[in-house]
């Protein structure tokens, strides 16, 4: 489907560039939504000023030049100068009729977008920190997908650093076989804790754990084995919860931070060879440009610690350089929680002044902000524990099982369990995805499930409720019946249908899947107006009746490729 706005801009270029010149082509049109047309135009308002002219008088010679035959009704100048536009219904119906809808046509699609997102660390807990990071990236990699970018995955998982001493060392105390070491990939904080109690108590450990990393980053392979197999069972971790929440994360997308090993002394030479890193206490530092301390003091960011070990920031510096040079991102983004803000912006900056991060590429951290418990603190266990995902996300299943039992379907136990998966997960990714993803929200089960209001329930009932309509139709002749949009009910879910292509290149471009849920929110809505006010079924004749039956198809399609882009699916029945 072609995007309304992007039709009604070509038509503005064109009236413009016949108004006042050439110069005026690319204008921006200013074209927004308006509450008394479907869309206004507001160009005449700046080119006024510019042009010494009457803002109304600007627009009647625009609206003069404007080919809008068969799309719009006769434009009207409103106000001091705004263009309002309604599109007819006949031109709505038919570009429902020969377009799909739920399909995107751009030409501004076929970039490379390289995403990292998730990013958990090895034999530790998942937190809901990760929760939003894996949710949020996944819909933004579905949503690129669909747009017709390219996407690369990348699963900054922390498997690499001095942890990795005790981790190992402890590994080898409980036995690589043993129960204890097996349980990583079910709970892996006991490890952790386990390993970092030792390390702190017993010296002899410590040093051992100390020696260990330094076999491990000289590349010793006895070592690497027993680091492969702590990495292999939080991997089964991790997928357990990936599958849990039905994301599309895979091994093939791991590319945790030990894969910059090899890159990181020639990072840290080529910064210095550039004449960017220098030392200061030891350590060697770059001070990029602009960052600065409240005394007004440059900040460093550490690339080499002064006892020559690396860290996060020059693993992140070789990941950029690695992912423009290898993977080759037109655009790289970095779903991370907002509190590593500043760490992202040095990097980046680095990056740009080193020559490895090209003008034409564009790298975004898309903060993402906390999650929070009734207290308003971030989420935990009633112990003040970290809380632990899988039992989370296997509360909200539960719970979503519960409300079916109460409410009616004769499911099977089967498909109870199918559907409760669907519902409870969707219910907890759409909270995570309606808010915006920098500002935090609250973890409310109740609220997340909740049948009415912008939830996920509520737009997979309306789902479920228009595939038990199309069940009910007895052949499936409207399939390929002309929709007409007779009714003011109508054409409003028409036009709604329309603003799919408008709402996803908006997404792409801003990184922001909470719009996408307001649409699909807004979308069923005007579905159920629709409903109450055209009857489908038992509709006055049987063109009227396909031709409703044929809209509320496209409704479905859209909400499903909507829902579908956020990782959320529509039961067949609810
Ligand atoms: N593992 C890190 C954490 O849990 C997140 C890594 C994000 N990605 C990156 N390129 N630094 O906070």
């Amino acid at each position: 489907m072609p995007s309304l706005t992007s039709l009604l801009n070509d038509r503005f270029a064109l009236a413009l560039e016949q108004s006042f010149g050439e110069d005026f082509t690319r204008r921006d049109p200013v074209i927004r939504s308006s509450q008394f047309a479907d869309f206004q135009a507001n160009v005449a308002l700046p080119l006024a000023k510019e042009l010494k002219s009457k803002p109304r008088d600007i627009a009647t010679t625009i609206v003069d030049n404007l080919d809008l035959a068969g799309i719009c009704e006769t434009p009207e100048i409103s106000g001091p100068g705004f263009i309002n536009l309604t599109f007819t219904p006949e031109f709505l119906a038919t570009t429902l009729n020969q377009t799909n809808a739920a399909e995107v046509e751009s030409e501004t699609a076929g970039a490379r977008i390289v995403i990292d997102y998730s990013a958990p660390n090895v034999a530790k807990e998942m937190h809901v920190g990760h929760l939003r990071t894996t949710v949020v990236g996944d819909a933004l990699a579905r949503t690129h997908e669909l747009f017709g970018n390219t996407v690369v995955r990348q699963n900054h998982i922390g498997d690499w650093g001095t942890p990795f001493g005790m981790l190992i060392e402890h590994l080898l105390d409980v036995g690589i076989e043993s129960e204890t070491a097996q349980d990583i990939s079910a709970n892996p904080n006991a490890f952790y804790q386990a390993a970092r109690e030792k390390f702190d108590s017993d010296a002899d450990f410590a040093t051992r754990a100390r020696a260990r990393v330094v076999a491990l980053q000289g590349g010793d392979k006895q070592t690497l084995e027993l680091w492969e197999r702590l990495v292999g069972f939080s991997r089964i971790y991790f997928n357990h919860i990936y599958s849990l929440l039905d994301v599309t994360l895979s091994d093939d997308d791991l590319a945790g931070e030990s894969i910059y090993n090899d890159d990181l002394a020639a990072v840290c030479q080529d910064l210095e060879d550039k004449g960017l890193a220098r030392i200061s206490d030891g350590a060697l530092c770059v001070f990029p440009e602009g960052f600065t301390g409240r005394e007004g003091e440059p900040l460093p960011l550490i690339i080499r610690k002064s006892d020559g070990g690396y860290g996060y920031a020059t693993t992140d510096l070789a990941a950029v350089r690695y992912r423009v040079r290898n993977l080759h991102a037109d655009r790289a983004l970095y779903v991370v929680g907002s509190p590593q803000a500043m760490h992202f912006e040095m990097v980046f900056a680095i990056a740009r002044a080193a020559g490895w991060l090209p003008e034409d590429v564009e790298t975004e951290h898309v903060k993402i902000g906390n999650v929070l418990g009734d207290d308003g603190k971030i989420l935990r266990t009633r112990s003040g524990a970290p809380l632990r995902l899988a039992e989370l996300l296997e509360e909200a299943i539960a719970r979503a099982r519960a409300t079916l039992r109460e409410s009616n379907a004769e499911f099977s136990a089967e498909e109870e369990a199918v559907v409760a998966k669907i519902v409870g997960i969707g219910a907890v990714k759409y909270a995570d995805l309606s808010v915006a993803h920098d500002t935090s929200y609250t973890f409310d089960l109740d609220r997340m499930l909740a049948p009415i209001g912008n939830t996920a329930p509520y737009l997979q009932y309306a789902g479920a409720r228009i595939r038990s309509i199309l069940r009910k139709a007895d052949s499936d002749a409207f399939t390929a019946a002309p929709i007409h949009l007779g009714e003011a009910a109508e054409r409003d879910l028409g036009l709604a249908l329309l603003g799919f292509s408008d709402v996803l290149a908006e997404v792409v471009a801003s990184s922001t899947p909470h719009r996408l849920c307001t649409y699909l929110f807004d979308l069923a809505q005007s579905f159920t107006s629709f409903y109450e006010q055209c009857p489908v079924l038992i509709a006055e004749s049987a063109e009227v009746r396909d031709s409703r039956l044929r809209l509320s198809q496209t409704v479905l399609e859209v909400l499903e490729a909507g829902l579908g882009v956020l990782g959320i699916r529509v039961p067949e029945r609810m």
